[in-house]
């Protein structure tokens, strides 16, 4: 996390900046800052709290320079403060750094530079990296950048600039990082949004790469300091899509987009009678399937283990990737591993890709952000072409993983030469107009959102293909509201949460006509029968229900397996009313971050 932009040109770097920071500050919001050379003098400005607090400083009206480095921080060493935001420098004030990531080895280079005389002023494991550039530094600004990363170990991406040089060094590993190309001025960045209104021309940097930025020309090296090639790529996202477009808050812009961002992962891959992909794999040696993924993606994951073992009876385990890297997983050459990602970049899922390649596994990548790492990492993938997300809350990539997820389950059936269900073909077709059906519930969900703003504790609970769900349902409520809520599998409240229940707890219950729907009567019966407030998801015409339920929301009949896509709209519009009720930006939810790129 934390976001990174730098710039190099003509132009006042200071706007360039502050617009770049406040594209990239869901990547981090504790602080933020930057530093400019101004008539060859390096100047920092650093302000705790969101950019819109560094943006309005009086001190930025005097910094003229066209060179310069930004940074929004997500605090990992060190509180947020003014004392931790970045850019760092070394001790003659010269040098300033700004950095992603996180060195591992920080406290053995801190007390070899205290022991060399150099005053450390944060407490951050970042301002050391300033410190070592500075104690290399003899002229040459990308030398001294080599000779430090040498030593550091962990993870960065960086961004470096000296008050005698016209350059900027740029480094990364494992940390993402972009060059953007322009016309007489580059720009470095953590993500195309932050430059997306500049350039669309791109260099994606790889791992252990470093470059010398003019403002006309990029050299790349490797860490050994030899010269590599890179091509320059064309991003196909507008700068239009990064905007709110009317909507009061980003994630509200992305809920209703799902018709559309659903359509976009549908097409050129549904067809009346099969489905096709350029995933390479061979189903019939496939013997196990393993799917990593973290937060929201490890949600889908849990669906993605539902529709593949029913649809095509292969087993599937579902980890998160935090735990499956460090624990010595059994997996094998006849194993397919599925990595899910919306940014691609999230370090914990990355290192368990890295670690079931190692043991010799196909694996595949479902992500929503093109020249992400894991996109590049992967055997191969399917893209969600959902268009970039900006709320901190995943909502249309869930959707469109799900959807992802049972394209790829189709595909291994109808390569197992197995045939397909062409209803079910034909009810994903209808997905966008069933999403554009629940849309049209939002206001009604915002007047139960309003009864219900003020609970302190929220359960949801689901069975079979939605008991996921309601796991997602609980998680955006929390994350962005900051009410307590758990997801749980009906049945299994009475084994715990049914403790809880009084008439100040609601239970949200998703229960539709399915062959789980008596057994889902049964439960919710139970918490009536405790007073608990009862809102239920259920289906069309279902009057029983209905009079059993405090509030109700209820959808046409569909099959099982689109029932999470359409149903967890319902959940996101919930969480978002109530989060707007309670006055919360839940663009950018506290402690959270978009892109979780440390471990
Ligand atoms: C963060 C985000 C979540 C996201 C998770 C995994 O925690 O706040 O919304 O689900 O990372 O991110 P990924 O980009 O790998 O899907």
């Amino acid at each position: 996390m934390c976001g990174i932009v730098a710039y190099i040109g003509d132009k006042r770097a200071v706007p360039i900046l502050i617009y770049g920071l406040k594209k990239l500050e869901y990547r981090g919001y504790d602080s933020a800052g930057l530093a400019v050379i101004n008539n060859q003098k390096l100047e920092v400005v650093k302000k705790k709290g969101k950019v819109g607090e560094l943006a309005k400083s009086a001190e930025l009206k005097g910094l003229k320079g066209n060179i310069g480095i930004a940074h929004t921080r997500w605090a990992t060493h060190g509180e947020p403060s003014e004392l931790n935001a970045h850019p760092h420098l070394g001790c003659n004030g010269d040098i300033a750094i700004v950095h992603n990531g996180i060195i591992e080895n920080y406290q053995s280079l801190r007390s070899l530079l205290i022991g060399e005389g150099h005053k450390i002023s944060s407490e951050t494991d970042s301002e050391i990296v300033a410190h070592l550039i500075e104690k290399f530094y003899e002229g040459d600004l990308e030398k001294a950048v080599l000779q430090t990363l040498n030593l550091v170990e962990g993870a960065f991406g960086l961004a470096i600039i000296h008050e005698d040089k016209n350059e900027i060094i740029a480094a990364r590993k494992g940390s993402p990082l972009i060059i953007g190309v322009g016309k007489d001025e580059m720009f470095v960045a953590s993500d195309v949004s932050a430059i997306l209104k500049y350039t669309k021309e791109i260099i994606y940097l790889n791992d252990n790469e470093i470059a010398k930025i003019t403002k006309n020309k990029v050299s790349v090296k490797n860490i050994l300091g030899e010269k590599i090639n890179h091509k320059v790529e064309e991003v196909k996202w507008s700068a239009g899509q990064i905007e709110k477009n009317g909507f009061k808050h980003f994630m509200l812009k992305e809920i209703f987009e799902q018709p559309e961002s659903v359509q976009n992962t549908l097409r050129g891959r549904l067809y009346d009678d099969k489905v096709k992909l350029s995933v390479k794999i061979q189903p019939n040696k496939v013997d196990r399937i393993i799917i990593v993924a973290c937060g929201t993606s490890w949600h889908s994951a849990l669906i993605g283990k539902f529709l593949i073992e029913k649809l095509v009876r292969i087993p599937v385990e579902v980890d998160y990737a935090s735990e499956f890297r460090y624990r010595d997983p059994i997996v094998g050459k006849n194993n397919l591993v599925i990595v899910i990602s919306q940014s691609g970049e999230t370090a914990d899922t990355l290192a368990a890709l890295h670690e079931a390649k190692n043991k010799g596994a196909n694996t595949i990548g479902i992500v929503n952000t093109v020249g992400s790492t894991i996109a590049r990492e992967v055997d191969s993938g399917m893209f969600l072409h959902a268009g970039p997300e900006i709320g901190v809350a995943s909502t249309k990539a869930f959707t469109c993983q799900i959807t992802a997820l049972l394209l790829l389950a189709l595909y291994l059936k109808q390569e197992r030469n197995e045939p397909l269900d062409k209803k079910l073909l034909k009810e994903m077709k209808k997905l966008p107009q069933r999403i554009e059906k629940v849309l049209e519930y939002s206001d009604d969900i915002r007047k139960i959102a309003r009864k219900l703003s003020r609970c302190n504790d929220f359960l949801y609970l689901g069975r079979g293909i939605n008991f996921p769900v309601a796991l997602e349902g609980a998680l955006k409520l929390k994350e962005i509201s900051y009410i307590h809520a758990e997801g749980y599998p009906s049945a299994e409240m009475k084994h715990g949460p049914i403790a809880l229940v009084d008439e100040n707890l609601p239970s949200f219950f998703i229960a539709q006509k399915d062959k789980m729907y008596e057994k889902n009567l049964s439960n919710i019966e139970e918490v009536k029968a405790r007073k608990g407030k009862i809102i239920v998801l259920g289906t069309e015409g279902d009057q029983k229900i209905a009079q059993l339920a405090d509030y109700s929301i209820l959808l046409p009949q569909m099959c099982e397996e689109i029932s999470p896509i359409v149903n967890v709209v319902v959940m996101q519009l919930l969480a978002y009313h109530i989060a707007d009720l309670k006055k919360i930006n839940m663009d950018k939810p506290r402690n959270l971050a978009k892109s979780v790129t440390v471990e």
